[in-house]
């Protein structure tokens, strides 16, 4: 049984609460957070995004409002670090270099230097660091990367990805439309594609950006449109929650090859279509569940194995926020950015 401790019962960590009660060989023993409300036996829930608010009942777990107090005093076997993204480094770099496995939500960290010392601690302590980029696991993004990965697309001529949201206005404190604190949408929401991007197609030699604000203030944050400069095909992510507050959230997209266009949007039904070049429209097949409880079911699978997570390494997660960094380059400057 692997013993679970939660830093940050926001949206994220109320989520993976309420995950974790589903899965047989893990047991969340300690929750917390600084506010106290948070953590009460029973929490108020909150709706982010995606995934249904979750009714909590904390009456089984110890709980915390000190994260030094529950590393110290719980003995835990991993650390699932859902605070703000500018304290992931701080909270998964504690929960190492105690002994503890690492979960940290995405973006892997606010800045390169605290991504690098999260990955620089890992490899020092031999514990293991995952870093929740969802996507990779949600389902319909998997049939994707298969009929990519086999074939079936053919070559690839055109990739559009999609993702756009009302403000998110549930986060604690208002720190997720502070972009010193979150990175603004590029880095929290749009790094959703461009990981995802980047796990399907590699590194793309170069970017350019274009992006606007309409209500952060500063560098240019709020919504974006990315071409991934791709030498033999077009690829393009479009990402921003600057959307008016009846939007429904959205994300999507349409990758066409010689063989066909698999097209996928949240808002349509059946959300997941192929057309193959040649014959009649069809749903493919898609595993069940949403990549929020398939990745800590993986991670968790990792852990009972001593098996590091191979699906998502540190490093490709710290690439991610590498080329939302260039991206935000480009977007400021208006210029081509080389990725090295
Ligand atoms: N994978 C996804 O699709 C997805 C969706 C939403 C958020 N996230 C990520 O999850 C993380 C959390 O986001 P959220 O939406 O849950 O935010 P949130 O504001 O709802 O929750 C964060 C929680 O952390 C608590 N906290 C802050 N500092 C703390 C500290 N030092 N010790 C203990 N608790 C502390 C806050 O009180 C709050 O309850 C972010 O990194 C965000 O980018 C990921």
């Amino acid at each position: 049984m692997i013993r679970i401790g939660i830093a940050g019962m926001g949206f994220m960590g109320q989520q993976h609460f309420a995950i974790y009660q589903g899965l047989d060989n893990v047991e969340v023993v300690a929750v917390c957070d600084k506010n106290p409300t948070k953590i009460a036996e029973a929490a108020p829930s909150i709706g982010g995004n995606i995934g249904e608010a979750t009714e909590l009942d904390l009456s089984a777990q110890a709980r915390y409002v000190c994260f030094d107090d529950m590393l110290a005093k719980e003995e835990l076997d991993c650390v699932d670090v859902c605070v703000p993204t500018h304290l992931h480094a701080e909270l998964a770099v504690a929960a190492l270099e105690a002994g503890c496995h690492a979960i940290s939500e995405k973006p892997m960290a606010r800045t390169l230097e605290d991504c690098d010392q999260m990955v620089a601690v890992a490899e020092a302590t031999g514990r293991m660091l995952f870093i929740a980029q969802c996507i990779r696991f949600w389902p319909e993004y998997e049939v994707l990367a298969d009929m990519v990965s086999s074939g079936e697309l053919g070559r690839l001529a055109a990739a559009k990805f999609t993702r756009q949201s009302p403000p998110p206005t549930w986060a604690e404190d208002g720190w997720l439309l502070d972009p010193g604190l979150s990175g603004g949408a590029m880095l929290d929401l749009h790094i959703h594609d461009v990981d995802f991007i980047l796990s399907l197609l590699g590194k793309p030699p170069a970017v350019l950006s274009q992006a606007a604000n309409l209500f952060s203030e500063g560098k240019k944050v709020d919504h974006v449109v990315t071409s991934f400069l791709y030498d033999d095909f077009v690829c393009v992510a479009e990402g921003g929650w600057a959307m008016p507050t009846a939007f429904p959230f959205e994300m999507g997209f349409q990758v066409l090859g010689e063989k066909g266009l698999l097209d996928f949007s949240l808002g349509k039904q059946p959300m997941l279509t192929f057309y193959p070049s040649d014959g009649e429209p069809y749903s493919p097949e898609v595993a069940a569940g949403t990549g929020y409880e398939r990745e800590l079911a993986y991670f968790v699978e990792c852990m009972e194995n001593d098996h590091p997570p191979e699906r998502v390494t540190a490093q490709s997660a710290r690439e991610s926020v590498a080329v939302v960094m260039a991206e935000q380059q480009s977007a400021q400057t208006g210029e081509v950015v080389q990725l090295d």
